[in-house]
């Protein structure tokens, strides 16, 4: 055995079995005392501190979820009829027509006759059959292709019927300069 040997055994021989002193890599041990340190936080935190459970954390993800769907797929969907007897609300026609006037009338026209948008007073639709449900899509969702803008989550679901049931209160209007006939006739 070299010298230099002998000096690292020193002290590590116990009933005739010597044994080289390797201390552990700093990095090793510097990682060990973490995790014990991480242990105590985390008991600490999570059993007398009142961290969250697993099931409290899956509530507030769940309710994260929830709150993230658009408010429009959880509101539950009415029927024609029962939206075209919301829709003769005169209420929620004027609430209707203020919302075209501020949001749609720039490009459907003041009198719905059509400018970049089509005419809304006339028998022909591009989307549907006119009908509010018809509608309700077109609006929520627009045409992005087309320049028709969404509005699901810039109006809510009440100022979509109410638009809706406005601009069928003014079919056949027959508006001064209405715009050539786009889509579908619908008798
Ligand atoms: C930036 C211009 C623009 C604005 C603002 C706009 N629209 Fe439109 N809209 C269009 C265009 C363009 C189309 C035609 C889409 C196509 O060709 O498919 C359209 C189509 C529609 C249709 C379907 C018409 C059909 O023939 O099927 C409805 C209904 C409609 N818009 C309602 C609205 C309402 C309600 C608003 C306001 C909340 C609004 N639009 C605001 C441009 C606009």
């Amino acid at each position: 055995m070299s010298q230099e040997q002998d000096l690292l055994i020193k002290g590590h021989e116990y009933d005739g079995i010597k044994e080289f002193d390797n201390p552990l890599p700093g990095w090793w041990l510097i990682t060990f005392y973490a995790t014990i340190i991480f242990a105590f936080i985390y008991v600490i935190h999570y059993e007398f501190g009142g961290g969250p459970t697993l099931s409290q954390e899956l509530e507030v993800a769940m309710k994260e979820v929830q709150a993230a769907k658009p408010a429009a797929s959880a509101a539950p969907q009415e029927s024609e009829e029962e939206l075209m007897k919301k829709a003769q609300d005169p209420k929620l026609l004027a609430i209707g027509a203020e919302v075209f006037t501020g949001k749609c009338a720039s490009c459907h026209g003041n009198e719905l006759q059509g400018l970049i948008g089509p005419n809304l007073t006339d028998k022909y639709w591009i989307h549907g059959k006119g009908k509010i449900t018809d509608m309700l899509t077109v609006i929520k969702a627009g045409v992005a292709d087309k320049g028709m803008p969404p509005w699901d989550g810039i109006l809510k679901q009440d100022e979509m019927i109410a638009v809706s049931g406005f601009i069928l209160s003014k079919k056949g209007s027959n508006p001064a300069n209405p715009k050539a006939p786009q889509g579908e006739p619908v008798e």
